[in-house]
């Protein structure tokens, strides 16, 4: 079979830079699955049936922000006071009603993840109130209970509600602490502010803190990068997750640097430096890589969620927008704030889009998560498709992206920072295969694979 270099990256003397011209998606997505639309009888007829997942997890959906920043497409809805009070009495409503079913109760829940959006733009009244209905869920004993959101406006108050709610980890959105890349990007406050608050509160020890910082932000270069790393590792948190800036259409980014208001952040290969520098700073520092993109200083930090919803694991979703799987069914709910809650007075499955999962859909799970661990033992491969993906493999390791063991394949620092595309390029491999009829030289050519331009 001929290999693409979309599939196996280009030959280069610097592969974490050069290996592929850019990022090909933030995330490697779920493949194949039939659209459906349930009947309503059936709709219900799967809150009447038990769980029949190993792992399972909670997700609810809170789409609103104070504020657009510039390079993020997640911004939905502005946090008008009344717009959020309406939201979360019918959110309250929906997950209390939900709690009751036999789906619901019939196995524990290991982890509830409260997304958005910005979640921490609720008050502290609305955030109890969530979390008491959370609650009525069967939570296992050491579930992971995390609220998203950013450190603007998440006062004590705040902080108090989500604790005494049983949130036990909190993940905040910081992105790069410099006051010029900050208030480019249309973020609120200023480093000092960030990172003291940061400070206080990852100090207090009383639940896991972790941040999210972005590399390739405009005005944000290889010097206020590691001033960033720096802050970082003063701030005491658990754990942090390093994102590539993607350049997505239709943010506000795209309009600030079309109309040259702001410049562009250093290119890709530059980023892949920015990338190995913090892979660098944050291992000498001694903190452990859970994932290519993640790492926690602290073991506290087990980052539970996001491992299940990178598997095959069940994934309830609640609120408009929200996203997970029940039984076999992935389910992506509507962003239109009217027509949920339109659906919800009428007690009716909300509007969105309901996909019966592809027969492959749990390994290719499985081996998506592998790869964003960083480690993808051969287990994990279909038998039948092993010796193709071993070629793939052998070309990955001949060009510095990954180092093939007896029993797994390890990706290098390159490897790690291209694992979406390598993703992508593994299942493109395996359509390809399964696409090409018997007898046809794509069949044959195993052995001698090659890479086509
Ligand atoms: C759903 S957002 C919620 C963040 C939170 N509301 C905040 O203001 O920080 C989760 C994370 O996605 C990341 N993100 C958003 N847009 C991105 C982009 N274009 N490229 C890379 N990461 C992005 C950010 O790091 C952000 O913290
Ligand atoms: S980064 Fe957070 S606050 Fe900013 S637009 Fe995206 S979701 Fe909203």
């Amino acid at each position: 079979m001929q290999f693409t270099s979309t599939m196996t990256g280009l030959p280069s003397p610097s592969p974490l830079q050069f290996a592929f011209s850019s990022k090909s998606s933030a995330h490697a997505s779920r493949r194949g699955g039939r659209p459906m639309q349930p009947e309503h009888q059936q709709w219900l007829a799967w809150w009447q049936q038990p769980s029949q997942a190993t792992e399972r997890a909670l997700y609810l959906h809170i789409p609103f922000c104070t504020k657009r920043c510039s390079f993020c497409n997640f911004f939905e809805n502005g946090a008008n006071p009344r717009r959020i009070e309406r939201y979360v009495t019918a959110l309250c409503e929906e997950l209390e009603r939900a709690a009751d079913t036999p789906l619901a109760q019939s196995r524990p829940f290991e982890a509830v993840y409260l997304g958005g959006g910005t979640p921490t733009d609720m008050t502290a009244e609305q955030l109890a109130l969530v979390l008491a209905a959370v609650r009525r869920f069967p939570l296992a004993a050491d579930a992971e209970v995390t609220l998203e959101g950013r450190l603007h406006g998440f006062d004590d108050e705040k902080w108090q509600a989500a604790l005494a709610g049983g949130v036990n980890r909190l993940s905040f959105g910081v992105q790069s602490f410099d006051s010029k890349v900050r208030l480019a990007a249309g973020r609120i406050d200023d480093r000092d502010t960030v990172m003291s608050r940061l400070q206080t509160l990852g100090r207090r020890n009383q639940a896991v803190v972790v941040a999210d910082l972005i590399f390739g932000l405009p005005w944000q270069s290889h010097e206020v990068w590691q001033q960033d790393l720096s802050d970082l590792l003063e701030c005491d948190i658990h754990g942090v997750d390093l994102y590539q800036l993607i350049a997505l259409p239709g943010n506000n980014l795209e309009r600030f640097q079309a109309s040259g208001r702001q410049p562009d952040g250093l290119p890709s290969h530059e980023r892949a430096l920015m990338y190995a520098a913090g892979a660098d700073r944050l291992e000498r520092a001694g903190w452990q890589r859970l994932s290519c993109s993640h790492w926690r200083r602290s073991e506290d930090e087990r980052s539970r969620y996001n491992q299940l919803a990178k598997g095959s694991a069940e994934i309830l979703p609640f609120g408009a927008g929200a996203g997970g799987k029940v039984h076999q069914f992935a389910l992506m709910n509507g962003r239109d704030l009217a027509g949920w809650h339109a659906a919800l007075e009428k007690q009716e499955r909300v509007p969105g889009m309901v996909i019966a999962s592809a027969p492959h859909a749990a390994k290719e799970g499985a081996v998506r998560h592998a790869m964003d661990c960083g480690v993808l033992p051969y287990s994990l491969l279909p038998s039948d498709q092993r010796a193709l993906l071993m070629a793939l493999f052998a070309i990955w390791q001949q060009h510095g992206l990954a180092e093939c063991g007896q029993d797994a394949l390890t990706l290098t620092l390159a490897g790690r920072f291209w694992t979406v595309n390598l993703q992508a390029g593994l299942f493109e491999c395996l359509d390809a295969h399964r696409e090409a009829p018997v007898g046809h030289p794509g069949r044959e050519g195993l052995a001698h694979p090659g890479v086509g331009r």
